[in-house]
């Protein structure tokens, strides 16, 4: 037993319960916290099942009630719960932000992502525990601990990039999903899924970030000998704002209808971009035919080869051929 670690997971566990307990109790908590997540269309059982809160808008009313509840200073500052500042006073981290804590996939509090209320350009709009010897942010997925179970059932796990999208996509009565908050998806995060299904569908935002994102990710995906699909959403939405917008039934009818194959989801993005010249159509495939490189089973690989000849109307054997230089190029 390592009792470091174990503080450090029982200060952020009392964190929690703090910043729960003021969004449901305290007159700002419930004024302004709580009536944020319903005005965005958060429901009530939403909020409870993912512990969400609210840290008062003051310097240090976590670190007192913690420090009066015996909670050690040191951890404290190792979780970065509290900040010690140039006359050595300790301050909270998280002012006036709703809380999202971060469980681990034991269901353990290992961190916090806290979002802002204010639509100040140059307030950062979430702020993030800093990494500590219980929270690497990137070996962390956001809701894998509540996802886990739906992930193996439905045998496939829906990735998307927010905390608010993981709510949205609960509230949409679909668990199996999870997000890289806070980073970029990494190796870690996939081998992660991993355990669970070999199956992963990308649900990023639909502007120019997520859309360069997802493909990034998907290559990732593709390196770790997993399948993966996309679905696309309109620019300016995410999983979020448009659950929302079309509410539950609908969202699920449009995520299991829009959902493509990696190879077509690229492709489309890429014609697009290209229009009609034939230089940069001959670019795509290359880009297209190099994902398909990355899959490390070759019978699945010569299946993607068929149906991006399909796609493209390019000869399977011209594929093949530029498949192969590729490989050979990398080994
Ligand atoms: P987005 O900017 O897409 O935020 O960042 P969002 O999740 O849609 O947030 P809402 O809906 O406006 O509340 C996606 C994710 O990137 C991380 C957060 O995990 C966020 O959920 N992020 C974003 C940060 O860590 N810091 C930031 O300043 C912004
Ligand atoms: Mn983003
Ligand atoms: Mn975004
Ligand atoms: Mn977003
Ligand atoms: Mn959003």
């Amino acid at each position: 037993l390592n009792s470091a670690r174990e503080s450090l997971y029982i200060v952020s566990q009392f964190a929690a319960g703090f910043f729960e307990d003021q969004l449901w109790n305290s007159a700002d908590g419930k004024a302004i916290g709580l009536s944020y997540f319903k005005e965005r269309g958060f429901r009530e059982d939403i909020i409870k099942k993912f512990n969400l809160g609210y840290s008062p808008d003051v310097w240090d009313a976590l670190t007192l009630e913690a420090v009066k509840n015996q909670h050690s200073e040191e951890f404290l500052e190792k979780t970065g719960l509290s900040i010690r500042n140039d006359k050595g006073k300790l301050y909270d981290r998280f002012r006036g932000r709703v809380m999202f804590p971060i469980h681990n996939f034991t269901g353990r509090v290992i961190g916090f992502g806290g979002r802002t209320l204010k639509t100040d350009k140059n307030v950062p709009k979430y702020v993030n525990s800093p990494e500590s010897d219980i929270y690497h942010k990137s070996n962390v997925l956001y809701g894998l601990f509540h996802a886990k179970k739906a992930i193996r059932d439905q045998d496939n796990c829906y990735l998307v990039e927010g905390y608010a999208d993981v709510l949205a996509v609960h509230q949409a009565y679909i668990e199996n999903v999870v997000a890289s908050s806070g980073t970029s998806l990494t190796i870690e995060q996939i081998k992660l899924i991993a355990r669970f299904t070999q199956n992963v569908t990308i649900l990023y935002d639909g502007d120019a970030a997520g859309i360069k994102a997802s493909l990034r990710g998907l290559d990732m995906i593709l390196e770790e000998g997993l399948n993966v699909k996309v679905v696309s959403f309109p620019d300016g939405d995410d999983p979020d704002s448009y659950m929302h917008k079309v509410g539950a039934g609908a969202f699920k009818t449009y995520i299991e209808e829009q959902r493509q194959d990696f190879i077509l989801y690229k492709a489309n993005i890429l014609l697009a971009e290209a229009g009609k010249d034939p230089i940069k159509k001959a670019g795509i495939i290359r880009d297209i035919v190099e994902s398909i490189a990355k899959i490390p089973d070759n019978i699945k690989a010569s299946v993607f080869i068929k149906e991006c000849s399909h796609l493209l109307e390019i000869e399977e054997r011209v594929l093949l051929t530029e498949l192969n230089a590729i490989k050979v190029a990398k080994s």
